[in-house]
């Protein structure tokens, strides 16, 4: 199994650019799929789970052409082009492709069936399989996990759904499904989410009207392609905003997305006393792109507010690496949903910051963390990040404040969404080194 043997940074510093967004990687194949002419995608993120979305698409008849890693034309087939795949569709470790693709798939003409490894096989997709029956999907799970079996030839009717849980791949699904839907399509949040499909939908011609917190899509007649820019994933460079935090010296992220609706970690360091800037403003289509200067700072202990945690979901285990740095305790409560991401991510960052040292106590719904703002606070060691990029990576990052190596288990899942993360941390003063 590979792992990553990570020693002491010395010395963290200097101007890193992260790949492109995984959100809006995904969204730019299936949309683009569908949509009638050549969609150019600039800046997209060649990593596993986007990979699997590729497949995916090309196994239903679109044609996709890479014309270099981070540039591709996905050819759409038009709204009503796409054609059986002839095999299940491997999603791969990626839960948004496949509660995304369930969507699509809803109101085609033709079945499909969606299956994962061995953590997305766990993972609960009834979230998605509900609304999608109430616009009158037919679709199975296996006790409310995968496969996802589609059956075609439905005829689907435009819902009004108030999500019971705060996700934009639920969102997105519907919406997805709402495109074959007869009539307008209504989604209402618990609280905001990312809105990268809302954007790209416009972005195609479509018809969505987003306010107070409903989102409501008129089904098109077709969707037009267009240019899409990808902008730098902020969750990938949510490790680098957390590194510079807790180390020595300026660290600056370059071209990274900043769409409001995920930078709730901004927010969060920001009370912690980070010392952050947002600085040369700029856009890549219809999404917000700046760099982000990172300066070392004393961080201290917060209650995070639950009004950000859909903001910063993806953002946890690198802000817990950051919390056991704070001066004082951490509380972070409202986010029981880490527990059915890539995996327990409440559990499994706790078992890890206990091996390194860190006194944690975990909550049914999240985290409270005792920070110590001493200059070595990890002990080093080995730590099991279960097969999840995101704590493979946030325990690379605690390298900045460690006495000892950390040997971190289990990390081929990296390439899910940060295929070069050894090299890219590398630059910025990280000795990060695999080994089988
Ligand atoms: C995503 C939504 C979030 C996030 C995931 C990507 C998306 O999941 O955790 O990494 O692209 O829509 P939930 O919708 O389950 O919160």
């Amino acid at each position: 199994m590979t792992e990553y043997l990570v020693e002491p940074a010395a010395r963290v510093a200097g101007t890193v650019r992260v790949p492109g967004d995984k959100s809006i990687s995904h969204r730019a194949l299936m949309l683009g799929g569908i949509a009638e002419g050549i969609t150019e995608v600039r800046g997209f993120l060649e990593s596993e789970d986007c990979l699997a979305t590729m497949r995916a698409m090309r196994a239903l008849g679109v044609q996709i052409e890479q014309m270099s890693a981070r540039e591709i034309r996905v050819r759409g087939v038009g709204r009503a082009g796409l054609k059986a795949a002839t095999h299940a569709l491997d999603m791969g470790n990626s839960g948004t492709a496949m509660r995304l693709m369930s969507g699509l798939l809803a109101g085609q003409s033709f079945d499909s069936e969606l299956i994962g490894d061995s953590s997305l096989m766990k993972r609960p997709m009834e979230r998605v399989a509900t609304p999608l029956r109430q616009m009158g999907a037919r679709i199975e799970t296996l006790s409310g996990k995968p496969p996802v079996r589609i059956r075609g030839g439905a005829a689907l009717n435009g819902i009004r759904y108030e999500l019971p849980v705060a996700s934009a791949q639920v969102k997105s699904a519907v919406l997805l499904a709402g495109l074959y839907a007869q009539g307008q399509t209504t989604v209402i949040e618990p609280a905001v989410t990312r809105d990268h499909t809302e954007r790209m939908l416009l972005s195609l011609g479509c018809r969505v009207d987003s306010a107070h917190g409903e989102i409501r899509l008129t089904p098109p007649q077709r969707l037009e392609a267009c240019s899409l820019e990808v902008p730098g994933d902020f969750s990938s460079s949510a490790f680098f905003m957390v590194a510079g935090s807790i180390g020595a010296a300026m660290l600056t992220i370059t071209a990274v997305g900043i769409n409001p609706t995920r930078t709730g970690l901004l927010d969060i360091l920001g009370l912690m006393g980070a010392d952050l800037r947002v600085v040369n403003h700029r856009s890549a289509g219809a999404e917000p792109v700046a760099d982000i200067e990172v300066r070392p700072a004393s961080l201290r202990g917060i209650q995070v507010p639950e009004h950000l945690v859909p903001l910063a979901i993806d953002e946890f285990p690198a802000l817990f690496v950051a919390a056991a740095c704070a001066e004082g305790e951490t509380v972070v409560t409202g986010a029981e949903e880490l527990r059915v991401k890539e995996s327990d991510r409440i559990a499994v960052m706790a078992e890890g910051l206990a091996a390194m040292g860190v006194p944690c106590e975990v909550l049914p719904d999240g985290i409270r963390i005792q920070g110590r703002p001493e200059r070595q606070v990890f002990a080093g060691g080995t730590v099991d990040s279960h097969g999840d990029h995101r704590i493979a990576m946030s325990f690379a990052v605690a390298s900045a404040r460690s006495r000892a190596p950390i040997r971190i288990l289990d990390v081929a899942n990296v390439a899910t969404s940060f295929p070069d993360f050894p090299g890219v941390a590398g630059a910025a003063g990280f000795n990060v080194v695999t080994r089988p």
